[in-house]
């Protein structure tokens, strides 16, 4: 069984019915957009702000949806005391491995999926340089994971990245990463495939298609967890038309491989998305309109799926 998610964002789950009905009718799964990141959820050293990572698990929970958890270790979306503190390496373990336990614990036994780590690795394959990789040294993301597991056994725990979808040098790192990670022990069950794609430079999917392959060939799921196509300009007929095939062909790839197990959207409507404030030019990415209407992305989507 393949989950189809989608990213929440948190006001207007609770400002707008409309946006509710439509999550809870066409997907089953959902990823917290926000709220569960480093900044939103623990402010202060020690203070932690669960409101919003609540009311998503508590939605999604009361319709019997799964959840993906996002994300413990992240370079991003990081509160000042952290990025601005001074820390030993063991003073700052202490703080990544209290985070851990606190945050997956909470949630245990709730979460399919952890991103537990989330873009470790610079565009061009080498280790990148955040507060972690430099605080802790190159043990951190083993660590990372092992904490994980004790705060929470039963969720899936993923390396999650961006522009890993197809063959290359980051997607060739990555794929060493997860070997390494591996052969020591780790437990990394899955990698996600973020897939913030542009209409103006989509992959080829054979190359999309041999890579998810070697990873689920390592004994690995993989899933797709941040789909968006983006459109340059102004989103005509056969622009949509052809970011249907698009996001037909990535859930076709995602069906031929049996450990592909969830094709979430970053979001789902055009109302609410992240895409036109990141990258200037471009909008109309998800499955529904500003509308709640489904687009031809979405109508391919649940033609595949036979729902
Ligand atoms: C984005 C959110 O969508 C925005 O609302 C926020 O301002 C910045 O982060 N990769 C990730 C996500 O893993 O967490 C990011 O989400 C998008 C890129």
């Amino acid at each position: 069984m393949i989950h189809l998610g989608a990213a929440v964002a948190v006001k207007p789950l609770r400002a707008d019915a409309r946006y509710r009905n439509t999550l809870a009718r066409a997907f089953t799964m959902v990823t917290a957009e926000n709220v569960m990141k480093f900044g939103p959820v623990h402010p202060a050293p020690a203070r932690y702000d669960f409101r919003g990572a609540d009311a998503i698990v508590r939605f999604a929970t009361a319709r019997r949806m799964a959840v993906r958890g996002h994300t413990l270790v992240w370079h991003s979306q990081q509160p000042v005391w952290l990025t601005g503190g001074r820390f030993s390496r063991r003073a700052l373990a202490a703080v990544l491995r209290a985070h851990i336990r606190t945050v997956a614990g909470r949630y245990r036994g709730r979460i399919a999926a952890w991103d537990v780590v989330n873009e470790a690795v610079a565009d061009d394959g080498t280790p990148r340089r955040t507060l972690w990789s430099a605080g802790l040294g190159p043990g951190y993301l083993e660590q990372a994971f092992a904490w994980a597991n004790e705060a929470d056994p039963v969720a899936r725990l993923f390396y999650n990245d961006y522009g890993i979808e197809a063959l290359g040098r980051k997607s060739d790192a990555v794929y060493r990463l997860a070997e390494r990670l591996l052969a020591r022990g780790a437990p990394l069950h899955g990698v996600g495939f973020q897939a913030h794609l542009g209409l103006d430079d989509l992959p080829r999917w054979r190359d999309v298609e041999a890579n998810l392959r070697r990873f689920a060939a390592l004994g690995l799921l993989v899933q797709v967890t941040e789909l968006d196509v983006r459109i340059p300009g102004k989103a005509g007929r056969r622009a949509l038309a052809r970011q249907a095939d698009a996001y037909r062909r990535l859930l076709e790839i995602c069906l031929t491989i049996p450990t592909c197990t969830a094709f979430v959207t970053w979001g789902f409507t055009d109302r609410h998305s992240w895409v036109p404030n990141f990258f200037k030019g471009y909008g109309a990415a998800l499955p529904f309109d500003a509308s709640y209407r489904p687009k031809p992305a979405m109508r391919a989507v649940q033609r595949l799926l036979g729902r």
